[in-house]
């Protein structure tokens, strides 16, 4: 998909949340994203058009390990109750994706979150290569700066060569706001993502600090560009510092959060 069009379907995305797209074409394949911050369910239809999601806040998971089990399959359970009445189906299955690097026996355990919701896991995938089989870049590296931690993928003539994840999110800029303005983490998060353009400049050493993480998870190779996706490069500048400090040019999609979810589905 070509950057334009990952932006066109991001957008027509966006629009779906709680509310199908009218004409959807049959059947449709689900994903699950099982993220620090939000469980998201996400559709798409046998012509990869976006056609529903929903989410619910949930801190069950974290940076793919499930810490609360029981919460984290109720919410998938509710989430499935709520798509099934919203496009009049059941939904049997679902693909499911944990961070880059979580070993195996962790990731297995997303799968049993949504087997205990009633849902069969279809696939398991890592969270970077779900974000690529929406993308489909040709090179370059497609990293993910979620809540918890920033996940990147080398991409090379389509192929990734490369997967890592590290410590490192949103939740860190939340503290670095937090600090500097005397605000509860709660309140911080609420000014970032209402009042972002204000706090960029406070939040430019975190981004710095995420671009650091990024470099070195990318390590030796070259890359052309970076595609960032993940909740956390909504602040506005993100790009623009991460591209600065890497030397690389770096592009933030518009409703970036989406990508990985949407991306599950369609893997
Ligand atoms: N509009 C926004 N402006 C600024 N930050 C935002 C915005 N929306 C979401 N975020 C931040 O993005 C982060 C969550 O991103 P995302 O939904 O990609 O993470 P996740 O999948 O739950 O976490 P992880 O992938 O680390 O498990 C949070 O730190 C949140 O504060
Ligand atoms: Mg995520």
């Amino acid at each position: 998909m070509s950057q334009p069009e990952a932006c066109a379907f991001l957008a027509d995305a966006s629009a779906r949340l709680r509310s199908p797209a009218a004409g959807w074409l049959s059947p449709l394949s689900f994903g699950v994203d099982l993220g620090t911050a939000t469980i998201v369910i996400t559709a798409v239809d046998a012509a990869r058009r976006p056609v529903y999601w929903n989410f619910l806040p949930c801190e069950a998971v974290r940076d793919g390990v499930v810490v609360k089990f029981a919460e984290a399959a109720a919410a998938v359970r509710a989430l499935a109750r709520a798509a099934a009445d919203a496009l009049d189906l059941e939904i049997a299955e679902a693909a499911t994706a944990y961070p880059p690097g979580v070993p195996e026996a962790e990731a297995r355990a997303c799968r049993y979150v949504l087997e205990n919701a009633g849902v069969t896991c279809r696939r398991l995938v890592d969270e970077v290569s779900a974000a690529q089989a929406l993308l489909r870049i040709s090179d370059g590296a497609v990293v993910d700066v979620g809540g918890g931690s920033t996940g990147v993928g080398v991409v090379e003539h389509g192929e990734l060569v490369s997967l890592s994840d590290a410590p490192g999110g949103g939740h860190h800029l939340d503290l670095i706001l937090a600090g500097a303005l005397g605000l509860s983490i709660e309140e911080a998060e609420r000014r970032k993502r209402e009042d972002g353009a204000a706090v960029s400049a406070i939040l430019k050493p975190g981004f710095e600090r995420i671009a650091n993480s990024i470099g070195r998870q990318i390590g030796a190779r070259t890359v052309r560009a970076v595609h960032l996706v993940g909740g956390a490069v909504r602040v506005p500048n993100a790009a623009q510092v991460i591209s600065h400090y890497l030397g690389v040019s770096a592009f933030g999609y518009p409703h970036s959060e989406l990508v990985t979810p949407f991306g599950i589905a369609v893997s």
